[in-house]
């Protein structure tokens, strides 16, 4: 038995950290995973986390039972008023069904599940199919590949001008079946950082009300792109507003409170009438209970206190804009690194995409060749795509990584 099952080829990832971490090189620098590290390149822990940690810990009340199958219900109304807004209508008219994920990935996955369930694919076309845009994060691809969605890439990056391709994504928008899935990151694009603009963001929406396409927001950096939570909320909101448009959203707290580990997220769908949402929500629980019966309850608790209680709520606006604060500050540094001091040639004429891309990552707009040079040689380690997250800089080694990105680009 089992002697046929092929090897499966490691995470492109997580295969980084393994590899930088088994790595002795005194200069290596990890800008593989997109996580948050301090300027000394160390794990942060929220103040405002250990704020919660410290009063959960003095609650004699909490007990380890299990939470509901749909999660804590603190929780989930506090994360859909995060994201939908304090005075969404979708909420006030109990027209949203909000389920607690394991993270972003268990939300993408349980709204995949849910869609290969219910979604009327055979008015979009008759395919089984979902548009994610190209490139995209990783594990998109994995996850509706495994319930049976097959992934088709849309335009979203041109490698010419390091920036958006609007007329090709605005193209598939309208050339695609009426009613199609498409899945769009809400903010801090993963891996481009390349992001609409607001007025982009409107034209893309009337191409979702007059095509009658699925909104599919996947939303891991609320926070990240501009440092305010409600900003970075813009494109979620907006598409919700218009109330024409269906919509659901997949929701992190691993990176905006550097939870990475305790898998706390949301899958908030938008319903027409309030009917609907109780029975989709009756089967996501149905689905939910199949698969990870109840949700974890320790990142659960300490979301809900930092939604809820204004002090701790405080300190993680705080939080919030020190993070997005110390990658703006190295975009700077590296951007002028590389013009000033090394003067290196840019892929796409000059190295503005640097300044201008936003949230956790840059695309750096090399190709994979000078990739492996600058992972290979200068023991820095990021993904063949040339992107590098910007959270792995500091200013002890920004310095050594431009210099090696110098090299790759002359390359
Ligand atoms: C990333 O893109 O690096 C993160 O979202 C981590 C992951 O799960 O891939």
């Amino acid at each position: 038995i089992f002697s046929d099952v092929p090897q499966a080829p490691p995470d492109a990832i997580f295969k980084l950290t393994a590899a930088y971490k088994a790595d002795t090189y005194d200069k290596k620098v990890n800008l593989g995973v997109g996580a948050y590290r301090d300027d000394d390149g160390k794990p942060w822990v929220l103040p405002s986390v250990k704020m919660a940690k410290r009063a959960l810990l003095e609650n004699e009340d909490i007990d380890h039972e299990y939470l509901g199958i749909t999660g804590l219900n603190e929780f989930t109304s506090s994360a859909a008023k995060l994201i939908l807004g304090s005075s969404s209508e979708a909420i006030s008219e109990k027209r949203v069904s909000s389920v607690q994920t394991i993270s972003g990935t268990g939300a993408n996955h349980l709204g995949a599940v849910f869609l290969n369930k219910f979604y009327p694919f055979d008015k979009a076309g008759g395919q089984r199919q979902i548009y994610i845009s190209n490139p995209t994060w990783a594990n998109h691809k994995a996850i509706f590949n495994s319930v049976g969605i097959k992934p088709v890439d849309y335009p979203w990056y041109d490698a010419k001008t390091v920036g958006l391709d609007f007329e090709g994504l605005t193209k598939t928008l309208k050339e695609a079946p009426k009613q199609s899935v498409f899945l769009l990151h809400a903010c801090a694009h993963n891996p481009t950082g390349v992001d609409p603009t607001k007025e982009q963001w409107k034209q893309i929406a009337d191409l979702f009300e007059q095509q009658g396409h699925y909104a599919f927001f996947d939303c891991a950096y609320q926070g990240f792109a501009s440092g305010n939570l409600d900003e970075d909320a813009y494109s979620v909101r907006l598409f919700i507003e218009r109330r024409t448009i269906p919509v659901l959203v997949c929701q992190s707290f691993a990176k905006n409170a550097g939870l990475y580990g305790e898998r706390i997220g949301a899958l908030h769908i938008v319903s027409t009438t309030p009917e609907r949402a109780a029975a989709v929500t009756s089967q996501l629980s149905v689905i939910q209970r199949s698969e990870i019966s109840n949700p974890p309850a320790f990142g659960a608790r300490i979301v809900t206190m930092i939604l809820n209680e204004p002090k701790l709520w405080d300190q993680w606006q705080k939080d919030v804009t020190t993070m997005a604060d110390r990658i703006i500050s190295m975009r700077k540094s590296l951007h002028s690194l590389l013009v000033e001091k090394y003067k290196t040639p840019a892929p796409g004429g000059n190295w503005d995409h640097i300044l201008k891309q936003i949230g956790m990552f840059t695309f750096l707009g090399l190709n994979e060749k000078q990739c492996a040079l600058i992972v290979n040689e200068g023991h820095i380690y990021m993904t063949s795509n040339s992107r590098i997250s910007m959270a792995g800089l500091t200013t002890k080694n920004v310095e050594y990584v431009a210099s090696w990105i110098d090299k790759a680009a002359r390359s």
